[in-house]
Protein backbone atom coordinates (compact mmCIF):
# COMPACT_ATOMS: atom_id res chain seq x y z
CA UNK A 1 0.00 0.00 0.00
CA UNK A 2 0.98 3.74 -0.89
CA UNK A 3 1.58 5.51 2.36
CA UNK A 4 1.30 9.16 2.26
CA UNK A 5 3.47 11.35 4.80
CA UNK A 6 1.49 14.19 6.43
CA UNK A 7 3.68 16.97 7.82
CA UNK A 8 2.55 19.81 9.93
CA UNK A 9 2.78 22.55 12.21
CA UNK A 10 0.30 24.00 14.88
CA UNK A 11 0.69 26.30 17.70
CA UNK A 12 -2.70 26.68 18.99
CA UNK A 13 -4.21 23.00 17.85
CA UNK A 14 -6.28 23.94 14.95
CA UNK A 15 -4.26 22.80 11.97
CA UNK A 16 -3.31 19.63 13.95
CA UNK A 17 -7.34 18.81 14.31
CA UNK A 18 -7.48 19.46 10.78
CA UNK A 19 -4.37 17.49 9.92
CA UNK A 20 -5.86 14.81 12.05
CA UNK A 21 -9.10 15.21 9.68
CA UNK A 22 -7.98 14.77 6.47
CA UNK A 23 -5.45 11.25 7.74
CA UNK A 24 -9.11 9.84 8.85
CA UNK A 25 -10.98 11.07 5.85
CA UNK A 26 -8.39 9.76 3.04
CA UNK A 27 -7.63 6.60 5.65
CA UNK A 28 -11.46 6.02 4.96
CA UNK A 29 -11.00 6.08 1.32
CA UNK A 30 -7.68 4.66 0.65
CA UNK A 31 -7.78 2.04 3.49
CA UNK A 32 -6.27 2.55 7.37
CA UNK A 33 -2.80 3.62 8.11
CA UNK A 34 -2.64 5.36 4.58
CA UNK A 35 -1.39 8.55 6.01
CA UNK A 36 0.79 8.66 8.34
CA UNK A 37 1.12 11.75 11.01
CA UNK A 38 4.11 14.03 11.60
CA UNK A 39 3.83 16.60 13.87
CA UNK A 40 7.18 18.80 13.38
CA UNK A 41 7.48 19.44 16.85
CA UNK A 42 8.88 16.18 17.02
CA UNK A 43 9.77 15.43 13.76
CA UNK A 44 12.45 16.38 11.18
CA UNK A 45 11.44 17.47 7.70
CA UNK A 46 13.56 15.22 6.50
CA UNK A 47 11.83 12.49 7.40
CA UNK A 48 9.92 13.43 3.99
CA UNK A 49 12.42 11.77 1.93
CA UNK A 50 10.35 8.11 2.83
CA UNK A 51 7.41 9.87 0.74
CA UNK A 52 6.44 9.89 -3.11
CA UNK A 53 3.14 11.80 -2.15
CA UNK A 54 3.40 14.82 0.82
CA UNK A 55 0.81 16.76 2.20
CA UNK A 56 1.67 19.57 4.27
CA UNK A 57 -0.50 21.71 6.65
CA UNK A 58 1.16 25.33 8.08
CA UNK A 59 -0.46 28.12 9.88
CA UNK A 60 0.02 31.57 9.62
CA UNK A 61 1.32 33.78 12.45
CA UNK A 62 2.14 37.03 13.88
CA UNK A 63 1.27 39.15 10.46
CA UNK A 64 2.22 37.08 7.92
CA UNK A 65 5.03 34.80 9.35
CA UNK A 66 5.67 31.31 9.41
CA UNK A 67 4.46 28.75 12.41
CA UNK A 68 7.33 28.62 14.65
CA UNK A 69 8.21 24.57 13.97
CA UNK A 70 8.28 25.04 10.26
CA UNK A 71 10.36 28.39 11.08
CA UNK A 72 13.02 26.85 13.14
CA UNK A 73 13.41 24.00 10.06
CA UNK A 74 12.91 26.09 7.19
CA UNK A 75 16.32 26.09 6.54
CA UNK A 76 16.44 22.24 6.64
CA UNK A 77 14.16 22.28 4.10
CA UNK A 78 16.85 23.80 1.54
CA UNK A 79 18.60 20.51 1.80
CA UNK A 80 16.02 18.15 0.29
CA UNK A 81 15.73 17.39 -3.35
CA UNK A 82 11.88 17.17 -3.73
CA UNK A 83 12.04 16.13 -7.51
CA UNK A 84 9.30 13.67 -8.25
CA UNK A 85 7.52 14.27 -4.96
CA UNK A 86 3.88 15.09 -5.21
CA UNK A 87 2.78 17.55 -2.68
CA UNK A 88 -0.55 18.93 -1.64
CA UNK A 89 -0.42 21.82 0.73
CA UNK A 90 -3.35 23.09 3.79
CA UNK A 91 -3.16 26.30 5.58
CA UNK A 92 -4.87 27.48 8.71
CA UNK A 93 -5.73 31.74 9.14
CA UNK A 94 -7.93 33.97 10.02
CA UNK A 95 -9.32 36.14 7.61
CA UNK A 96 -11.54 38.77 9.30
CA UNK A 97 -8.63 39.13 12.12
CA UNK A 98 -5.96 38.99 10.00
CA UNK A 99 -7.56 39.95 6.46
CA UNK A 100 -3.93 41.81 4.86
CA UNK A 101 -2.14 38.72 5.50
CA UNK A 102 -4.55 35.32 5.10
CA UNK A 103 -2.12 32.58 4.50
CA UNK A 104 0.43 34.35 3.29
CA UNK A 105 2.52 31.13 5.35
CA UNK A 106 0.88 28.82 2.57
CA UNK A 107 2.24 30.91 0.01
CA UNK A 108 5.90 31.05 1.39
CA UNK A 109 5.37 26.93 1.64
CA UNK A 110 4.50 26.97 -1.49
CA UNK A 111 6.92 28.85 -3.37
CA UNK A 112 9.76 26.78 -1.20
CA UNK A 113 8.41 22.98 -2.15
CA UNK A 114 7.98 24.09 -5.88
CA UNK A 115 11.25 26.02 -5.78
CA UNK A 116 12.63 22.29 -4.37
CA UNK A 117 11.11 20.56 -7.34
CA UNK A 118 8.30 19.17 -6.16
CA UNK A 119 5.14 18.87 -8.39
CA UNK A 120 2.22 20.93 -6.45
CA UNK A 121 -1.68 19.27 -6.33
CA UNK A 122 -4.60 20.48 -4.59
CA UNK A 123 -5.35 24.51 -5.75
CA UNK A 124 -8.65 25.87 -4.00
CA UNK A 125 -11.12 27.89 -5.62
CA UNK A 126 -10.95 31.63 -3.82
CA UNK A 127 -14.35 32.27 -4.04
CA UNK A 128 -16.51 32.23 -0.06
CA UNK A 129 -13.44 33.81 1.75
CA UNK A 130 -13.43 37.43 2.83
CA UNK A 131 -10.45 39.10 2.66
CA UNK A 132 -7.86 41.67 1.25
CA UNK A 133 -4.56 40.07 0.74
CA UNK A 134 -2.80 36.87 0.71
CA UNK A 135 0.31 35.38 -0.62
CA UNK A 136 -1.36 32.24 -1.26
CA UNK A 137 -3.07 32.85 -4.55
CA UNK A 138 -1.71 31.65 -7.69
CA UNK A 139 -0.94 34.24 -9.90
CA UNK A 140 -3.33 35.99 -12.21
CA UNK A 141 -5.77 33.03 -10.75
CA UNK A 142 -8.74 33.24 -8.91
CA UNK A 143 -7.36 30.18 -6.81
CA UNK A 144 -5.27 29.27 -3.57
CA UNK A 145 -1.78 27.29 -3.99
CA UNK A 146 -3.79 24.81 -1.54
CA UNK A 147 -6.80 24.19 0.94
CA UNK A 148 -7.07 27.65 3.06
CA UNK A 149 -8.95 26.99 6.08
CA UNK A 150 -10.28 29.41 8.84
CA UNK A 151 -11.16 27.81 12.02
CA UNK A 152 -12.00 31.32 13.64
CA UNK A 153 -14.80 32.13 10.90
CA UNK A 154 -15.98 29.26 9.08
CA UNK A 155 -15.53 26.36 11.34
CA UNK A 156 -19.09 25.04 10.68
CA UNK A 157 -17.57 24.72 6.73
CA UNK A 158 -14.44 23.19 7.54
CA UNK A 159 -15.19 19.33 7.39
CA UNK A 160 -17.08 19.71 3.90
CA UNK A 161 -13.84 21.26 2.53
CA UNK A 162 -11.69 18.64 3.70
CA UNK A 163 -13.82 16.05 2.69
CA UNK A 164 -13.99 17.84 -0.76
CA UNK A 165 -9.95 18.62 -0.87
CA UNK A 166 -9.46 15.06 0.47
CA UNK A 167 -10.97 13.44 -2.76
CA UNK A 168 -9.52 15.70 -5.16
CA UNK A 169 -5.82 15.24 -4.06
CA UNK A 170 -6.04 11.52 -4.29
CA UNK A 171 -7.21 11.75 -7.41
CA UNK A 172 -4.58 14.74 -8.73
CA UNK A 173 -1.90 12.26 -6.66
CA UNK A 174 -3.25 9.54 -8.93
CA UNK A 175 -4.15 7.29 -5.53
CA UNK A 176 -8.02 6.91 -5.89
CA UNK A 177 -9.14 3.49 -5.28
C1 LIG B 1 -1.21 36.49 17.35
C2 LIG B 1 -1.86 35.85 16.13
C3 LIG B 1 -1.41 36.22 14.88
C4 LIG B 1 -2.02 35.67 13.73
N1 LIG B 1 -1.61 36.10 12.48
C5 LIG B 1 -2.27 35.63 11.38
C6 LIG B 1 -1.94 36.11 10.08
O1 LIG B 1 -1.05 36.94 9.89
N2 LIG B 1 -2.61 35.63 9.02
C7 LIG B 1 -3.62 34.69 9.16
O2 LIG B 1 -4.21 34.28 8.14
N3 LIG B 1 -3.95 34.21 10.38
C8 LIG B 1 -3.31 34.65 11.50
N4 LIG B 1 -3.64 34.19 12.74
C9 LIG B 1 -4.68 33.15 12.87
C10 LIG B 1 -4.07 31.75 12.99
O3 LIG B 1 -3.42 31.37 11.80
C11 LIG B 1 -5.20 30.76 13.27
O4 LIG B 1 -5.67 30.98 14.58
C12 LIG B 1 -4.77 29.33 13.11
O5 LIG B 1 -5.92 28.53 13.17
C13 LIG B 1 -3.77 28.87 14.14
O6 LIG B 1 -3.38 27.58 13.83
P1 LIG B 1 -2.70 26.61 14.91
O7 LIG B 1 -3.69 26.50 16.05
O8 LIG B 1 -2.53 25.31 14.23
O9 LIG B 1 -1.42 27.22 15.35
C14 LIG B 1 -3.04 34.71 13.88
C15 LIG B 1 -3.47 34.34 15.16
C16 LIG B 1 -2.89 34.91 16.27
C17 LIG B 1 -3.39 34.50 17.65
Amino acid sequence: MKKIGLFYGSTTCYTEFAAEKICASINRMLGAQTVQLHNLAYDSVLLMTHYNHLIMGIPTWDYGELQEDWEVQWDALDTMNLKRKHVALFGLGDQIGYPEWFQDALGYLWHKVVSLGASAVGEWPNTGYDFIESKALKEDKNVFVGLALDEENQFEIIDDLIYRWSRQIITEFGLSP
